[in-house]
């Protein structure tokens, strides 16, 4: 350990020795066991531990948003695909929502969103939307944008020959009145491969 580090992290061995500031707060670690519960054809809902582990962290009384929806247990659902029957039935691109309208948003998007300019256009349209924090939850670890900062972090084990998860919960940094208009450019028919297939 050493005492004279500025910030704690430097000393952790996970961490130390990477080139650039080191997280102020390193990943934490949430295992899931092997065993899925639901309907198989609904296998991309939440894991129900990282389910329990976001709603025991947003108190009762605040709303949240999940832009891609699916069967998520809380909160709004918005999706794209009516056969999930959303409470909200639309483009997580082009949210039809006036600025910070919901507390939290959660955003669980298909794997296939994958590409940085259309996860920084969510990202921005998540933010539009957000008075307190965004949630990520997938397998590609994103870097916050201008109106986000990395409040915490978990790597997310799902079960085995299960590629690992991330989840970070960005806190929402970005005074209101100053967010960007989610971008809309037509994201809905080149992202939306979901309900394409
Ligand atoms: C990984 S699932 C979300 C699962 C959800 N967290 C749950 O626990 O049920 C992704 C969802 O995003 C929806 N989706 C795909 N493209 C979308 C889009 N462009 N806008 C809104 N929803 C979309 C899909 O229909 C699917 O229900």
């Amino acid at each position: 350990m050493n005492p004279t580090a500025a910030n704690p992290a430097d000393d952790n061995p996970i961490v130390r020795g990477t080139r650039g500031p080191a997280p102020k707060n390193p990943p934490g670690v949430i295992w899931c066991c092997n065993r899925r519960t639901g309907e198989p054809r609904y296998r991309w809902q939440f894991p129900r531990k990282v389910e329990y582990f976001i709603r025991r962290q947003i108190p009762d009384g605040y709303s949240t948003l999940h832009p891609f929806g699916g069967r998520a247990k809380w909160g709004i659902r918005m999706d794209i695909d009516p056969v999930v029957k959303p409470d909200v039935h639309a483009d997580a691109w082009q949210p039809p929502f006036p600025a910070c309208s919901f507390d939290h948003v959660v955003l669980d998007p298909p794997y296939t969103v994958c590409r940085q300019p259309e996860i920084r256009a969510v990202l921005t349209a998540a933010l539009w939307c957000a008075r307190s924090s965004v949630w990520w939850f997938h397998t590609i670890w994103v870097p916050p944008i201008p109106g986000l900062e990395v409040e915490n972090s978990w790597l997310v084990r799902v079960g085995s020959y299960a590629a690992i998860r991330v989840l970070i919960k960005f806190r929402v940094t970005a005074p209101a009145g100053f967010r960007k208009q989610p971008y809309g450019r037509g994201t809905r028919d080149r992202c939306n491969h979901w309900s394409q297939q």
